[in-house]
């Protein structure tokens, strides 16, 4: 019997969903009937969440109380944080901090209660802890004094002060705000697919998002960000560039970091806001070097591209990377900021699953040999 297979899973549609739309041949992604573009300039992180997991964005008294919830829930076990401090330093980031996520679950009596107010609960805890799990991390291995969170800053601001140890401004707190935002949801990407197939078993919140962080930590996904910056510090110059793209496209299989989607066939919407995100940051700190080095990698893939007839674009993680070098991060923090954001999409993927869910369980077809006989190992 013929069976058609779906390699990746490539344009196979599993469920229905009313989190985000994104349509590949516009370039247009959308939370909840709204378009990106507006909410990464004009909301708050705190609203996208609340729009992702209510779908609709919150009044003026829902808000507040939405956030205050958030914020008394910003400080993470003692427990958690010996756990981080037991990795070795050098510990990859990821490791850690998904480590440090599983540890979440230890401290947690109702960590299994699967009762949807009890999920809300967890994802709130999630979303208000992750960025405190991070900056631990980090400062625990830079060897520096782990800074409590300020529950009069929200996530974006707190999480900008627990990393660098002071308040940050107006304007780091909005590119932050915005990079949050744009990197919150996605559809079925492969986290959040992989977040979907672990909670269709029934298994907990804790351990569907411990899957997830591990599926965003490969460079083909969330990896990517940090892969893109890995390039760049190699390059080091606008004028090695050029040979680096063409070094690696020549490469059987060769991959440059940040470009080309499952998805998107144009531009992707984010990289759009994104890029204008690290331009202003170049102007405004004068460090334009970065971003002159991913407009030229751009401009060379476009070339290249178009030689071979491919659109392979630019995506969310290509100048995110020179964003957040710009905000002072380390390029190996790059996918636990994107987890930082990406926790609220996992969630209202959550609610959506345990809410109408079915256990996932695809085929494969199988090709091996039939029909063989045991023999005793004296005999093989
Ligand atoms: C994210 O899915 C999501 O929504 C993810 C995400 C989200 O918000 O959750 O958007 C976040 O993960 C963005 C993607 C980050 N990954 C990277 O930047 C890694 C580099 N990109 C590629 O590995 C690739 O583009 C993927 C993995 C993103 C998509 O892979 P596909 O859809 O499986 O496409 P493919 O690898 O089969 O490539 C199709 C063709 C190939 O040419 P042929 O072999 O058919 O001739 O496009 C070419 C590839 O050679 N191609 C690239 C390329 N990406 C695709 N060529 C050079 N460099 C690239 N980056």
């Amino acid at each position: 019997m013929d069976f058609e297979i779906f390699y990746g899973l490539n344009g196979v549609h599993f469920d229905k969903s009313k989190i985000a739309s994104i349509d590949g041949l516009n370039g247009e992604l959308i939370y909840r009937g709204y378009d990106i573009r507006e909410l990464a300039i004009d909301a708050t992180f705190e609203e996208v969440v609340y729009l992702l997991w209510y779908a609709e964005l919150p009044k003026k008294a829902e808000l507040e109380k939405f956030t205050a919830d958030l914020r008394s829930r910003y400080k993470i076990p003692e427990g958690v944080i010996k756990v981080l401090r037991e990795l070795p330093k050098d510990t990859h980031p990821m490791h850690a901090i998904r480590t440090g996520i599983s540890a979440l679950a230890s401290f947690d009596k109702q960590a299994d209660d699967l009762e949807m107010d009890n999920i809300h609960r967890i994802g709130s805890k999630l979303v208000a802890q992750f960025p405190a799990i991070v900056a631990a991390f980090y400062r625990i291995r830079e060897g520096k004094e782990i800074i409590e969170p300020d529950e009069t800053l929200s996530i974006a601001a707190n999480f900008l002060y627990m990393f660098n140890g002071e308040k940050p401004s107006q304007a780091a707190t909005h590119v932050m705000d915005t990079a949050l935002i744009l990197h919150a949801e996605h559809g079925s990407n492969a986290s959040a697919f992989v977040c979907r197939a672990t909670a269709s078993s029934l298994t907990d919140v804790y351990s569907a998002v411990t899957a997830a962080m591990a599926s965003l930590k490969g460079k083909l996904h969330g990896g990517a960000n940090t892969a893109v910056m890995k390039a760049l510090e190699e390059i080091s110059s606008v004028a090695g560039v050029e040979d680096y793209v063409l070094k690696t496209l020549s490469m059987p299989g060769g991959r440059v970091m940040g470009f080309g989607h499952r998805v998107y066939k144009v531009l992707d919407p984010r990289a759009v806001i994104l890029k204008k995100v690290s331009h202003n940051l170049a102007e405004e700190s004068g460090d334009s070097k970065w971003f002159e080095m991913s407009v030229e990698m751009e401009r060379v893939m476009d070339l290249e591209m178009d030689k071979k007839g491919k659109q392979i674009k630019p995506n969310v993680d290509f100048y995110s990377a020179s964003v957040y070098r710009m905000l002072g991060f380390p390029g190996d923090m790059y996918t636990p900021i994107f987890a930082v954001a990406r926790i609220s999409g996992w969630m209202a993927h959550l609610y959506e699953q345990y809410a109408n869910n079915r256990l996932m369980r695809p085929r494969l077809v199988y090709e091996g040999q039939r029909g063989l006989k045991f023999k005793a190992v004296s005999e093989r």
